[in-house]
């Protein structure tokens, strides 16, 4: 589990455990589900097959240590697989917010562990580690959900009293081009220790490990 302060995200993470609980009990197969902090996995070495982290290693405080724990509870077969946002993610909604709030100091989770950096993270770990990016993007074509989601970032105290402008600017988008373009591209992060061979090296990686 997650060593939160924030008590709205606790909040979010509470009610977000429910709805898995109550996911899996609909199930057709029969799972064991609990929640657990990655940075200490309650669990044995070499006991999974598979260890899946999506988009969540950025909230870890430590993340080597987790990566360690990941690593130590896989199989010597096994394979991690972690999912992350690029740094380009949102960027065009972030220039935008920097453009209305210059003072803007936005803290993003991709800089912490995104696609890019989060191989060379992982290989501190694995000597075998490969990317694949998915290049993705959403089309805006309404300016006022788009506002609200930012209203339920971290980001909202930034462009606070600024809706008018904010959308302003967003519809002169849409009218120009039909929709404002918004990058959500990230990418898979896959991870194995071959015990046959000492170092593979996928295509844009990284630390050699021997
Ligand atoms: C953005 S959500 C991603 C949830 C899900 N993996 C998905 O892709 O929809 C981030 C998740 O990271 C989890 N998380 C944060 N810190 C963690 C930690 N130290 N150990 C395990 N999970 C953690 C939170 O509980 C939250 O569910």
């Amino acid at each position: 589990m997650a060593i939160v302060n924030d008590k709205q995200y606790l909040k979010q993470e509470q009610y977000q455990d429910s709805q898995n609980r109550t996911a899996l009990r609909q199930a057709r197969h029969t799972f064991q589900y609990e929640v657990i902090d990655a940075q200490a996995i309650p669990y044995a070495d070499q006991t999974f097959d598979a260890v899946i982290a999506n988009h969540m290693l950025y909230h870890v405080p430590n993340r080597p240590q987790a990566l360690r724990e990941i690593h130590r509870v896989l199989k010597p077969d096994g394979t991690f697989y972690a999912t992350a946002n690029s740094v380009r993610y949102f960027q065009e909604v972030y220039a935008l917010i920097q453009e209305i709030n210059p003072r803007a100091e936005l803290r993003l989770f991709q800089t912490a562990f995104g696609f890019e950096n989060g191989a060379a993270q992982v290989a501190e770990s694995f000597n075998t580690v490969n990317s694949e990016a998915f290049d993705s993007a959403l089309a805006i074509t309404d300016s006022a959900p788009l506002f609200a989601y930012i209203q339920s970032t971290r980001h909202a105290t930034w462009i606070q009293g600024q809706e008018p402008l904010f959308r302003q600017r967003v519809d002169r988008e849409i009218q120009l081009h039909g929709a404002m373009p918004v990058t959500t591209s990230g990418g898979l992060i896959t991870a194995q220790n071959d015990i046959t061979t000492n170092c593979t090296w996928g295509a844009n990686h990284h630390r050699p490990r021997w």
